[in-house]
């Protein structure tokens, strides 16, 4: 009996040595093992999808530049308006159209709105590709909306419209600024003089960067603005760079707002200020309603936008990337006697001064009828590129749309959000 007993301890004794020496380390170093091979083949993996997708964007900035420059010519940057449009090469400016209508086919659908998300990039390269010069010829080089006062003139007002936001945005002197969306460089020079300040210009269109280039030489402010190639979805700067970031009336052509406010957030400053004119639909927008959904569709399809998005989305979206929000306010939410729409009206009572009847019968409704029988008139005899016409005429969509959309205050350009990086952000990504 008691032999047995020494047996059986003796028995446990062997299985518990094989157990701590043989099983357990074994255990942990296979453990230990898969660990460490998932953790590298996981590195790989992501190292493989990062460098897919830099060389996917390298590809793309490259047939984009390329594009470009067989479109519109060299020596892009200094020719503007009707000049501009009559140098365009025929074949390239009939893709480029294709290239940025081939999406907006009328329908408004989940599966064709994702589409037109998916697409973002290319197609809103090839929008500004085919819509700069009329923007030029028809508003000047600061491509957005206003509030006009009494008396005031066009110029004036945009310019002012550009200086509140730098003051909202407590840009001054010195301070390295981002212009997210920068069109020609019109706002970027203002607020550049204004407020003395150096900006850096970011915009996915090449032809718009040559032109910048071109404006902030020709004004001798090439020391305070560069102008570079970039998509504000993905931004390339260093974390934690710029004191101030802007954006006028561009944030709009994101896919995702969110993503592009969250790099915002990377690339400033803490305690850092970006300051914004959103283009959102208002609290009264139902997208249920038909009515409602025609003049959201109008503005996305004149104005090269994969989706609209409502004010609510974009308070939440800056929220959610750890922004403090310190001013939220709807500009066009007010009882101006002249309203911010006004140049697109044909409304000749709202002409504030006589140096503006030239940029209003061009704005206007009667304007936009000429200019688009003068263009169709040049396209058929060979003076025009082809498909300057449908361009005209998705533009006049979107004049419809905005009107439309002003008048009801469905729609606004000017949803004023000044925001701040907390000064104890202490990462270099947002917190969603
Ligand atoms: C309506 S314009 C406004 C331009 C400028 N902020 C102004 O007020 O004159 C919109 C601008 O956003 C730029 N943009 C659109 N999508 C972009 C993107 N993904 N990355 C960078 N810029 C983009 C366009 O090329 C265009 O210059």
């Amino acid at each position: 009996m008691i032999k047995q007993i020494y047996i059986k301890r003796d028995i446990c004794i062997v299985i518990h040595i094989i157990l701590v020496v043989l099983v357990i380390p074994g255990i942990s170093s296979l453990l230990l093992f898969s660990i460490v091979f998932n953790y590298i083949s996981c590195k790989i993996r992501t190292n493989k999808q990062t460098n897919k997708m830099d060389s996917e964007s390298n590809e793309l900035r490259q047939r984009q530049a390329t594009f470009s420059k067989e479109l519109h010519g060299q020596h892009a940057g200094e020719k503007t308006g009707m000049s501009a449009l009559l140098s365009k090469n025929n074949n390239a400016q009939q893709e480029a159209v294709n290239k940025y209508l081939r999406l907006w086919d009328g329908k408004t659908d989940k599966d064709a709105e994702e589409r037109r998300l998916e697409d973002y990039n290319e197609s809103t390269h090839s929008y500004y590709n085919v819509v700069t010069d009329f923007y030029e010829y028809g508003w000047g080089s600061s491509f957005h909306f206003c509030r006009f006062y009494k008396g005031e003139n066009f110029q004036a007002a945009v310019a002012r419209h550009e200086h509140y936001l730098a003051h909202m945005a407590e840009i001054k002197q010195g301070d390295l600024v981002l212009d997210v969306g920068c069109g020609v460089g019109g706002p970027a020079r203002e607020i550049a003089r204004f407020t003395n300040c150096n900006i850096i210009g970011l915009n996915n269109n090449d032809y718009q960067i040559e032109k910048a280039k071109w404006y902030a030489k020709e004004s001798g402010l090439q020391d305070h603005l560069q102008f570079v190639k970039g998509d504000f979805m993905n931004l390339e700067f260093e974390p934690n760079t710029f004191d101030k970031v802007y954006a006028i009336e561009a944030t709009c052509h994101a896919p995702n707002l969110e993503k592009c406010y969250n790099e915002i957030y990377k690339v400033l400053k803490p305690g850092g200020i970006f300051a914004v004119y959103e283009w959102v639909m208002t609290d009264k927008y139902d997208e249920t309603n038909e009515e409602h959904r025609k003049i959201c569709y109008e503005i996305e399809l004149g104005d090269g936008i994969p989706k609209m998005f409502s004010v609510d989305v974009a308070r939440k979206a800056l929220k959610d990337c750890g922004f403090e929000v310190l001013v939220d306010d709807d500009l066009a939410d007010n009882t101006d006697p002249v309203p911010w729409y006004y140049p697109l009206t044909g409304e000749w009572k709202y002409v504030q001064t006589l140096s503006d009847i030239g940029t209003f019968f061009r704005t206007s409704y009667f304007g936009r009828k000429f200019t688009n029988l003068m263009v169709s008139t040049m396209e058929k005899v060979g003076l025009a590129p082809e498909g300057s016409v449908k361009v005209t005429g998705a533009l006049e969509e979107a004049a419809v749309g905005l009107v439309a959309g002003g008048r009801s205050k469905l729609f606004t350009p000017m949803m004023l959000f000044v925001a701040k990086k907390p000064l104890d952000a202490d990462s270099t990504t947002a917190t969603a």
